[in-house]
């Protein structure tokens, strides 16, 4: 565990060092939970735009609460894990029903316990909001403090367990909030994975690791799955593709796109092959055979401004609209 000295010499290099966010600039919770949900999935500098557009679109969460779902994942679009933006959106419900109907009258709550019982809600951001918003002293336990502990401690594989033991023992809870952050915060741009500046860390003199920091913690293996694809755009007359809706659950739930068919697919004279494209998402890697048929039955399509799309289906209708004027 940190001592009471590490504690005050990582808050004092927070207090100097940390980076301008605007969700550290406010108190409202709303912004702090929307950050904190964001900041899961995707690093700072890409969380900053989706923060920004969420935040402009649905600032307060009565204003979530009364939005469709469709209108909570277009503003999500591009940001991925679109089951998040989805259970935020019954999260803003939940919090707006009365007390007597399981909600909590307009407020979100201010204690672990009550904000990981709304959904979408895990240990890592109830702890989070809890401690930034409501300066609960609860500690975080994310990715970047696993390193700062697997290091600290020169362990390369630590349990779960003992990385949450560690981070409940080093809680400094005067400030417990800007305590997580300042975690994170050296995690993220000081005790990063790579080209790690133990020069400019406030807690170097204690750490047993700092000889080989590159040691701690081990890489974890992670096996992507390959998948295969293929898809033939219809286009419309008008020139926009047919989409349809995804059902509410499944890969890509609820955003719209073509219909896609696993494996490669023969050549059809009323089709034209546009090219083939990967994309990769946290545990799969796609490869996508990309053809487009025009369908005279079809006089109008879909605008795909109008809907929200995953990064890859904006990809293949990209790459299937690129130059629809080539005889079919
Ligand atoms: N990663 C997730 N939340 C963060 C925060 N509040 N500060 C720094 N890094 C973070």
């Amino acid at each position: 565990m940190l001592t009471t000295g590490d504690q005050q010499a990582l808050l004092a290099w927070y207090d100097h060092h940390q980076r301008d966010l605007p969700w550290r600039r406010t108190s409202d919770p709303w912004s702090i939970l929307l950050s904190e949900v964001l900041l899961q999935q995707t690093q700072v500098s890409r969380g900053l735009v989706y923060w920004r557009r969420m935040i402009e679109t649905f600032p307060t969460v009565a204003s979530m609460s009364q939005a469709s779902v469709d209108a909570v994942l277009k503003a999500w679009e591009g940001a991925g894990y679109y089951s998040r933006a989805r259970r935020l959106h019954a999260l803003s419900q939940r919090v707006m029903l009365t007390e007597e109907n399981d909600g909590f009258n307009g407020q979100l709550p201010e204690t672990y316990a009550e904000l990981l019982s709304l959904p979408g809600i895990g240990p890592y951001t109830a702890a989070a909001v809890a401690s930034i918003a409501f300066e609960q002293p609860v500690a975080c336990v994310d990715g970047n403090i696993r390193r700062v502990m697997a290091r600290h401690t020169a362990q390369t594989e630590p349990a779960a367990k003992d990385v949450q033991v560690w981070a409940d023992a080093s809680l400094q809870i005067d400030r417990p909030g800007d305590w997580n952050q300042a975690l994170m915060e050296l995690g993220a741009t000081v005790c990063t994975p790579r080209r790690v500046r133990c020069e400019a860390c406030p807690l170097a003199p204690s750490c047993q690791g700092v000889a080989a920091p590159e040691r701690y913690p081990a890489p974890k293996k992670l096996r992507k799955i390959d998948v295969e694809l293929s898809v033939v755009v219809e286009l419309a007359l008008d020139g926009y593709p047919v989409l349809s809706q995804r059902p509410m659950s499944g890969m890509f739930a609820g955003l719209w796109g073509p219909q896609y068919a696993e494996g490669a697919i023969e050549h059809h004279p009323s089709t034209t092959f546009c090219g083939t494209l990967r994309h990769e998402l946290s545990h799969r890697r796609f490869t996508v055979h990309v053809h487009r048929r025009t369908n005279v039955e079809r006089s109008t399509g879909t605008s795909p401004d109008s809907v929200a799309l995953s990064a890859l289906d904006s990809k293949v209708l990209e790459l299937a609209t690129i130059t629809t004027d080539e005889s079919q």
